[in-house]
């Protein structure tokens, strides 16, 4: 089976507990750095891997925003989410190594724990995909896990790594920021927003 489609299935059999399982990571951490994705950002946003739609609320006033994600299921939960008011959202089943839109039509992208999910070889298509799409001069914003230095907390994830690999297909090894060069994108900046366990990168597409 191809990695796409284990992440399809996996994501479609999820999608019901899916919001209910991250509920503790997502008020006690995920929430306050979310903002700090759209920092700066307008005009069309792409946002790959949306999931359940956990980044609605934080997507800039006077936006349009493009929701992609593999699993229908997940988008499903993103269609009930949607807010009356506010930017206007479209959401599209595609997957991210292979995107269906042309060439510089977003000002920007983002994606949050959707690297961290992706296998090694899926990453630099991913990456690639995002530069096509994006404008030249246009930011992506990453927010992924990585494996942290510190001894206690490099035993704190090795704990909970087979939980996570075998509930979300997702591990903390994938080292994003390194493949950014390869995509033909530059990095601009490397943060850490959880300790050193939690990276959010600033990429820029090459004008
Ligand atoms: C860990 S969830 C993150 C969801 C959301 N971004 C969030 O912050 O809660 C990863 C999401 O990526 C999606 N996904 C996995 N592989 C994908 C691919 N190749 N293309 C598009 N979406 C993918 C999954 O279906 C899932 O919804």
């Amino acid at each position: 089976m191809c990695a796409a489609t284990s992440a399809l299935n996996r994501y479609q059999r999820i999608a019901p507990f899916y919001d209910l399982l991250d509920l503790p990571f997502e008020y006690r951490r995920y929430r306050r750095i979310r903002p700090l994705l759209f920092d700066g950002l307008g005009g069309r946003i792409l946002d790959a891997g949306m999931g359940t739609g956990r980044n609605m609320p934080f997507y800039p006033r006077g936006a349009s925003i493009v929701g992609i994600d593999l699993s229908p299921a997940m988008l499903a939960r993103a269609a009930r989410r949607k807010p009356q008011a506010g930017p206007a959202i479209e959401l599209r089943q595609m997957d991210v190594a292979l995107l269906d839109f042309p060439p510089a039509s977003f000002d920007a992208a983002v994606a949050t724990f959707l690297f961290c999910v992706l296998a090694e070889e899926l990453q630099v298509p991913a990456l690639r995909e995002l530069r096509r799409v994006v404008r030249p001069g246009g930011t992506i914003r990453l927010l992924e896990y990585v494996r942290p230095h510190g001894r206690l907390r490099r035993l704190g994830v090795a704990l909970w790594e087979p939980w996570v690999a075998w509930a979300y297909g997702a591990g903390f090894d994938r080292n994003t920021a390194s493949h950014v060069p390869e995509a033909g994108l530059e990095l601009v900046e490397t943060r850490f927003v959880v300790h050193d366990l939690m990276q959010l990168l600033t990429v820029r597409v090459p004008v």
